[in-house]
């Protein structure tokens, strides 16, 4: 092929990418309002195992779920709805990230419990198909990625709003190689969809009271993209006269969060896809790793919760699938459980986790046979949901671990 003509293909490729992204600008211009959990009746929970340790872990969490909303569920306010087939397996027989029978059953349901799935990459056994979580988050629309991540006796208490829809991540799967020589891949930043997250952020911490918004870019570098951002950002904080924001570069800022002294002046982030990715495995690692953190995944129409770690594919090989660490999708649970308005039920599982997981451990998850299944830990934390003196439990622990103030 002459140069020529590769350029011309490489026009092509990105006039078709370009066609997509303005349809896209268009349906996120058509979804103004959230959907509103109170009116609906009943209320779906898909459940969604995923891969490898997936379903091990969400069978507990919805164990728990239905546990908790066991009254929820008898009136008719909540109904479950498992969906199987979300494997590597399958969606590498249909060559789809999501295949499409699955991709309906998801949208029968209003929020999602999801576990792991592997995300294959070119050398691996399988086809290199697109993530099942990025295809989720694009095809249901979920663009706010919210992490929090808390650890009181460091004074840690942060809130990542992470852009889940654009970004490098938009066209991940769309770049051109041009010829063997040259690779592209592009990175994606709308006006809307900077807006919403933005937006979302600053939502929150005024709703919360939360006086600092932190926007992160590398503006001075990436200047059209994260510019535009941060041009959004801008505009954005004009709405919010009470509230204060600053912004970050993302190499300071990742240097910043292992800065003691700095690290607990920052409450809400907002930031572009693949820094928010990157920026939450770090801070998720103070709180004692990717295994702890739960994420929510919000759009106007769906939300998804699940686990921010990955599918351990090596712990069922090695047949130790039952003994897998099911806290973060549980954590997911209590966020997915705070969304769709049971916010004590949340609290209180909340509350649960951090009794079984950091203070109390009566017993422990070591992801082998040396420690609990993950059958064992699930009931657990049950019978300390079912303390009724859980909440002052919770205090006595908190208080003991908070650094003693200075007079
Ligand atoms: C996450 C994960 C995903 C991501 C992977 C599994 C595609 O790392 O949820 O942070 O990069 O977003
Ligand atoms: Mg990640």
């Amino acid at each position: 092929m002459s140069q020529k003509e590769m350029i011309e293909r490489a026009k092509e490729h990105l006039g078709k990418l370009l066609e997509q992204q303005f349809e896209r600008i268009e349906r996120m211009k058509q979804t103004k309002d959230f959907i509103k959990y109170d009116t609906l009746r009943p209320i779906v929970i898909g459940i969604v195992g995923g891969d490898g340790i997936g379903p091990y872990i969400t069978a507990e969490a919805q164990k728990i779920l239905e546990f908790l909303l066991k009254d929820e569920v008898k009136e008719g306010k909540v109904t479950f709805r498992v969906i199987e087939g979300l494997t590597i397996e399958n969606r590498a027989k249909h060559g789809k990230a999501i295949p499409d029978d699955i991709l309906e059953e998801l949208k029968k349901c209003h929020v999602i419990l999801k576990g792991p799935t592997t995300t294959p990459r070119a050398g691996d056994p399988w086809p290199n198909i697109e993530s099942a979580n990025v295809a989720m988050r694009k095809e249901l629309d979920l663009f706010a990625n919210v992490r929090p991540v808390k650890v009181p006796e460091l004074g840690i208490d942060w809130v990542f709003f992470r852009e889940n829809t654009e970004g490098a991540y938009a066209l991940g799967s769309n770049g051109i190689n041009v010829n063997e020589d040259l690779a592209l891949d592009f990175t994606v930043t709308t006006h809307e969809g900077s807006y919403r997250i933005i937006k979302a952020a600053f939502d929150y911490a005024s709703r919360n009271k939360i006086n600092k918004v932190t926007v992160v870019t590398k503006a001075n570098v990436v200047k059209t993209t994260d510019g535009k951002f941060l041009e959004v950002a801008r505009q954005v904080a004009e709405e919010y006269p009470e509230v204060e924001w600053d912004d970050w570069y993302i190499d300071i800022m990742t240097a910043k969060l292992v800065d003691e002294k700095r690290r607990t002046q920052f409450r809400v982030m907002v930031l572009p896809n693949l820094y928010g990715d990157i920026l939450t495995d770090e801070a998720a690692e103070f709180q004692g790793g990717v295994g702890t953190a739960g994420s929510a995944n919000i759009g106007k129409r769906y939300a998804m919760f699940e686990a921010i770690h990955g599918s351990a594919p090596r712990m069922v090989e090695e047949g130790r699938a039952q003994y897998a660490d099911p806290s973060s999708i549980i954590r997911a649970a209590a966020m997915l459980l705070d969304h769709i308005g049971y916010q004590e039920k949340a609290r209180r599982l909340q509350m649960a986790l951090d009794i079984c997981g950091q203070f109390e451990k009566k017993i422990a998850i070591t992801g082998r046979s040396t420690g609990a299944t993950s059958a064992e830990y699930a009931e657990y934390i049950m019978n300390t949901l079912s303390d009724p003196g859980l909440e002052e439990k919770w205090n006595k622990y908190i208080k003991a671990k908070m650094p003693v103030e200075k007079e």
